[in-house]
């Protein structure tokens, strides 16, 4: 990082960005993890600078990742976009076509791309896969273009593909402003190393199946209808501040407690919705119930997280991993998978050569 960059060592250790956007010629590679917030992002300030109506704070989840190779070419007609081995059509080859642009507009590029992207993890189904996925795509780009920006610009343009990338750009605990109508400026900034603090969250998958309203139509239909909107963005901060102190303090109880209320109440304005918005499944309320009812009988300090889709994310000690684990595997409750992530690192650029991107 260069001044607040991708390659200054000091830098990197305290943010986990590795590599450097102005290595290559053409070629550009990058590995992003998706992340989990526990402050919730829901609404915009301005929706064509893509700016969040409220502050967010995420955990990077290091065993959700995507890998990204561009690759731009003057002999290509159009942008070819290849998601997890299938050609990327409609909206989502728009919305990639749309960031190479930026890119392509910063460099005076006029060549197309050939853009090869991997999830380790179900895409489009509320795991968080837009975050990493931008992420990985805004870094391998700029390396592509062979332009030598920093951290933060990545972040920047991240968010304005979707917001909730601007955080993957960096590791750990990491925090994403609410926007100032107007003001492009805005990108997210680490909060605590990974180090920090080894939480981790188990998901338990409960429907693989892309989820029917993005979370951007969501929250957008969200803004224009719910009357619990103007509530949940008046809210929203204070559920921020205190998670924020909790993370500071390693104060489980703090950070889940207000975790939970900052998920329930964006959900609850979602639900107010017209027509509502209902991510969950029936398995997730069982999910759910069955964590806090262990954790309200038995002790167990688990608090749970759910985003654009069914998946009930469990956050809890490191210590306390197993038997979290343990009790979702004993459930009847229709869960697919489990995934454990721990925090980790940011985006991480790769050294290209011609040959081998
Ligand atoms: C519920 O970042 O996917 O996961 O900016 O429109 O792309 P866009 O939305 P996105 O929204 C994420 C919403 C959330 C909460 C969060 O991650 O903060």
């Amino acid at each position: 990082m260069r001044a607040q960059g991708l390659q200054n060592a000091s830098e990197q250790s305290r943010t986990g960005v590795t590599g450097s956007t102005s290595a290559s010629s053409g070629q550009g590679s990058a590995t992003a993890c998706a992340n989990i917030a526990l402050a919730k992002y829901w609404g915009k300030a301005d929706r064509t600078l893509n700016l969040p109506a409220v502050e967010s704070i995420s955990l990077t989840a290091d065993s959700l990742k995507t890998e990204t190779t561009v690759h731009f070419d003057g002999d290509l007609a159009a942008d070819e976009v290849v998601l997890d081995g299938a050609f990327a059509e409609g909206r989502s080859a728009e919305r990639i076509t749309r960031v190479l642009d930026w890119v392509r507009e910063e460099a005076g590029l006029k060549s197309r791309a050939r853009v090869t992207t991997y999830n380790t993890f179900p895409t489009g189904a509320g795991l968080a896969s837009s975050a990493s996925g931008f992420a990985a795509l805004v870094g391998a780009a700029y390396q592509a273009a062979g332009l030598d920006v920093d951290a933060a610009q990545v972040s920047r343009r991240a968010r304005r593909a979707s917001a909730s990338a601007a955080r993957s750009v960096f590791g750990g605990y990491v925090r994403l402003a609410a926007g100032v109508p107007g003001d492009d400026s805005l990108a997210a900034e680490p909060l605590f190393p990974a180090e920090h603090w080894p939480l981790r969250m188990l998901i338990a998958v409960v429907d693989r199946k892309k989820k029917a309203t993005s979370s951007t139509d969501g929250m957008e239909r969200t803004r224009l209808t719910s009357p619990f909107y103007d509530a949940w963005v008046t809210e929203a901060p204070k559920y921020v501040e205190e998670i924020r102190l909790g993370l500071a303090a390693r104060d489980l109880e703090r950070v889940g407690r207000f975790m939970e209320r900052s998920t329930l109440a964006y959900i609850a304005s979602a639900l107010a919705a017209d027509p509502g918005i209902v991510y969950w499944k029936g398995s997730t309320l069982d999910v759910y119930h069955r964590l806090r009812l262990e954790r309200e009988e038995q002790g167990l300090p688990v608090w749970m997280t759910m985003d654009a889709g069914p998946h009930v994310k469990a956050l809890c000690e490191e210590a306390d991993a197993d038997r979290v684990r343990a009790l979702l595997h004993s459930l009847d409750a229709g869960i697919e998978e489990i995934i454990e992530v721990a925090p980790g690192p940011g985006l991480q650029l790769h050294t290209c050569h011609a040959s081998v991107c």
